[in-house]
């Protein structure tokens, strides 16, 4: 069983997922603040397993985790859509909140969970951990001081081979789907990259019909100032995970972006056309631990919520789940009805 002192923030994850065993195990033994103290699963020899093999309290079921007084915050990487169920059970339970991405397969969903933990003044955070990642301030940075002009186009790949067949990525109940998993992200780079919302979403998905999940989908949002952001996500490609910002003196290409290994230093691209030569650099960049970088931030918002900065984090915190919520519902509204949606529309 784990031991702490008592100021520490004290994180307890719900399910033995993929996702905790590549990027919260490695990163989350020891954070300034905070610890990883405690597991709980459906399968009680999986839970005992990693119990004993990371140093964690197991617990018998989410529930039995959720009502402890030995844990402060939870960390839910279920599937999607079990995200609502269990984010409000969280929040009433008084525990801060990191769930996995996407936070719900609707905007009402993640309206119920924001209600429930502001209701129960907890924390939320939605796992977008490639936000953290400092590649994208020098993608931002690069273009604040007009080397490539002004940038008129973001284009953002996101996609996989397939999964195996009883992922929940193919169960619609469980809130799968490319669009969900991989096509989020698109959209909420393209967000943070332009800094702003978009005025209106086009998109198309393809459906799977035996699984009744979307497999791949395209986008197209067009944003102030005449910039546009067109991507494409699936579950049956060869694997992207990019994008670039074409200027009109230069292109920046961030050839790892969404899901990016701790110790893998960001291979970027600057082709920027001088004197009618094309030059490309590759800037040297530092590898940086982007899931270690989130789990920093949610434990010390947990550590500081009271103060007045915090709070005015928190809610713009919660107006970009918001925000992003809205694009999500834009984009599925746009498929579904087969048309242009302004965002405008979405409430
Ligand atoms: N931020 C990122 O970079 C990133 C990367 C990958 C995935 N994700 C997100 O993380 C979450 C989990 O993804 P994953 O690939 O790790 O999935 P996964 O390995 O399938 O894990 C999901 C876990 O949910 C639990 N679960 C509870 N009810 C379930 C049900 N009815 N069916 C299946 N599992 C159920 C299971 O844990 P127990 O059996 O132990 O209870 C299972 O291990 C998703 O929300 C995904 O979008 C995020």
């Amino acid at each position: 069983m784990a031991s702490t002192n008592s100021n520490t923030i004290r994180i307890g994850i719900l399910g033995c997922a993929k996702v905790v065993e590549k990027n919260a195990l490695p990163s989350l033994q020891n954070l300034p603040g905070g610890k990883l103290t405690a597991i709980a699963s459906r399968d009680r020899i999986k839970t005992q397993e990693w119990a004993a093999k990371y140093n964690l309290t197991a617990y018998d079921s989410y529930e039995e985790l959720l009502s402890s007084t030995e844990i402060d915050a939870v960390y839910i990487p279920l599937p999607i859509g079990l995200h609502e169920q269990w984010v409000i059970a969280a929040a009433n339970h008084k525990k801060h909140v990191i769930c996995e991405k996407s936070l719900s397969t609707s905007l009402q969903s993640t309206k119920n969970m924001i209600e429930a933990c502001q209701k129960n003044n907890v924390i939320l955070f939605e796992n977008f951990m490639c936000a953290y990642h400092p590649q994208h301030e020098f993608v931002r940075t690069t273009i604040a001081s007009g080397k490539i002009g002004k940038v008129r186009i973001y284009k953002g790949y996101f996609g996989f081979p397939p999964f195996e067949k009883n992922s929940f990525r193919y169960d619609p109940i469980l809130g799968g789907g490319s669009l969900n998993d991989a096509g989020a992200y698109t959209i909420f780079m393209a967000r943070k990259i332009f800094q702003t919302e978009p005025i209106a979403l086009t998109s198309t998905l393809e459906y799977n019909t035996e699984k009744g999940v979307d497999i791949h989908g395209s986008l197209f949002a067009e944003f102030p100032h005449n910039q546009v952001a067109i991507t494409s996500f699936g579950f049956d490609q060869v694997y992207q995970n990019n994008y670039e910002l074409w200027g009109q003196n230069g292109l920046i290409k961030v050839n790892r972006a969404f899901s990016i290994p701790p110790n893998l230093a960001p291979p970027i691209e600057l082709i920027t056309n001088e004197n009618m030569t094309q030059k490309t650099q590759s800037p040297i960049l530092l590898p940086f631990n982007q899931f270690e970088a989130i789990f920093i931030d949610f434990i010390y918002c947990i550590n500081n919520k009271n103060s007045p900065i915090a709070t005015i984090e928190q809610q713009h915190r919660i107006q970009n789940i918001l925000n992003q919520a809205r694009c999500m519902e834009a984009i599925r509204i746009s498929h579904k009805e087969n048309r242009k949606v302004m965002l405008l529309e979405v409430n």
